[in-house]
């Protein structure tokens, strides 16, 4: 390459445990296409332990960030608010053309905030997912994420149906596939070889792997106490390990549930990291959960999933997957896992572009809004190239 060509100034925020997981492989694309991408990346800070943070950017082989705010944990006001300032500084210093934000995350509301209100295009990664509930804050941060965002990068067709009965502009949606699986992908490569860590200490036999930081899980009392109910009625027959998230422990404290735990209850330990947990996750009997990504992963890992929560914005993950809701019902929950230890086990198949090749697709998205924006004469390749992949979502309409 001659190295004289414009390259898109493109700012990629992360702020959370799984926006690392989701970055890891586009920025890794990024790389084939220096000579017209200068990918920067930003870090909130608003995941900061090193269990949560540090650790995943070693395990992921994710660069250091070019900037990193520290904005740490607060009320959603708070938080949004330090987000808000720091990034509309580094916006304004950096000047980039585009900015990719990921997820539902405030990291990612504030970033798309500012940078449509700095006139810079924004592109959504995981664009589209909707819950339908608007007591969740993520699905606050999605609405708002999606309808000022100018790309929308969809993992699942459900994503642009709910896209398209929203108005958003069809030219805007691609359909290129879930990006949190490209990194399932090259991660168990690594993971299927090493032993499950002694420090879990689960032997040969069955046992469940639980995770669980939802706010309408976690910080309600009765939801949580609920949940914790409904998973100990397994444990006689299966061990349940638990690695626990911060926001989660500190509320087993506050409401008194620490008896849940223990060498004949769930397995209480820390965080652990992205190598660690997918090894867990892979060779456990079934996993219990509240978060998205995790009920995409058990899908392409064929393991059985009971999703905590009342709805799920990841349907496919429901129709195509190994994913059951059974909400926070301690009966429902103690019932679905019996069901699985008796062999009702509910197979799967892979969703449509869940094979690895979903930051390919975003990079090539990205490099066709480059053409578009420094090379218009040839725009009409540039549209044909993005139309490929626009085809696959008119294919599922
Ligand atoms: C956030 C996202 C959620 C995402 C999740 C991934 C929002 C609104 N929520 O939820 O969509 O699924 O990340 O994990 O953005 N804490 C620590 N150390 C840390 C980070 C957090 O101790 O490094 C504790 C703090 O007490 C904090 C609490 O965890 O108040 C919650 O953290 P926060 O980032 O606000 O939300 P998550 O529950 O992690």
């Amino acid at each position: 390459m001659s190295g004289l060509q414009q390259r898109l100034n493109t700012v990629i925020v992360v702020g959370t445990r799984p926006d690392f997981m989701k970055a890891a492989p586009i920025i890794e694309r990024m790389k084939r296409f220096d000579d017209f991408i200068d990918p920067m990346l930003v870090h909130t800070g608003q995941h900061y332990d090193s269990n949560l943070s540090g650790l995943f950017f070693d395990e992921l082989g994710l660069r250091k960030p070019d900037i990193y705010f520290g904005v740490g944990s607060g009320t959603h006001a708070e938080q949004t608010a330090r987000i808000l300032t720091e990034f509309e500084k580094s916006l304004i210093e950096s000047k980039p053309h585009l900015v990719i934000v990921i997820g539902n995350t405030n990291s990612a509301v504030a970033a798309a905030m500012v940078a449509a209100k700095g006139k810079v295009l924004v592109a959504h990664v995981e664009s589209g997912l909707r819950s339908f509930d608007t007591s969740q804050p993520e699905e606050i941060n999605r609405l708002i994420i999606d309808k000022i965002s100018d790309y929308h990068f969809v993992t699942e067709c459900t994503g642009s149906h709910n896209l398209l009965n929203e108005g958003v502009d069809e030219e805007s949606v691609f359909f290129v596939g879930n990006v949190l699986i490209d990194t399932l992908l090259n991660l168990n490569k690594i993971a299927s070889a090493r032993p499950l860590s002694r420090q879990f200490d689960l032997g040969d036999g069955k046992y469940g792997l639980l995770t669980l930081h939802k706010p309408e899980n976690v910080d309600n009392p009765k939801a949580l106490k609920n949940i914790l109910a409904g998973v100990s009625g397994v444990t006689e027959k299966m061990k349940v390990i638990f690695p626990c998230h911060p926001r989660t422990r500190n509320n087993i404290d506050k409401f008194n549930l620490i008896s849940y735990f223990g060498e004949s209850g769930i397995r209480l330990v820390e965080p652990v990291g992205a190598l660690d947990f997918l090894k867990l996750e892979s060779k456990a009997t079934m996993v219990f959960t509240d978060s998205g990504g995790i009920q995409e992963e058990t899908t392409i890992l064929n393991i059985p999933c009971l999703t905590l929560r009342k709805s799920t914005d990841r349907q496919v993950t429901l129709h195509e997957g190994t994913n059951i809701l059974v909400g926070p019902y301690p009966e429902r929950i103690t019932a679905a896992a019996e069901n699985i230890l008796n062999g009702a086990v509910k197979t799967g198949s892979t969703p449509k572009y869940w094979d690895g090749k979903a930051a390919e697709r975003i990079v090539d998205t990205v490099m066709n809004i480059r053409k578009s924006l420094f090379e218009p004469e040839s725009v009409k390749e540039g549209t044909a190239k993005v139309r490929t992949v626009r085809e696959a979502l008119v294919a599922e309409k």
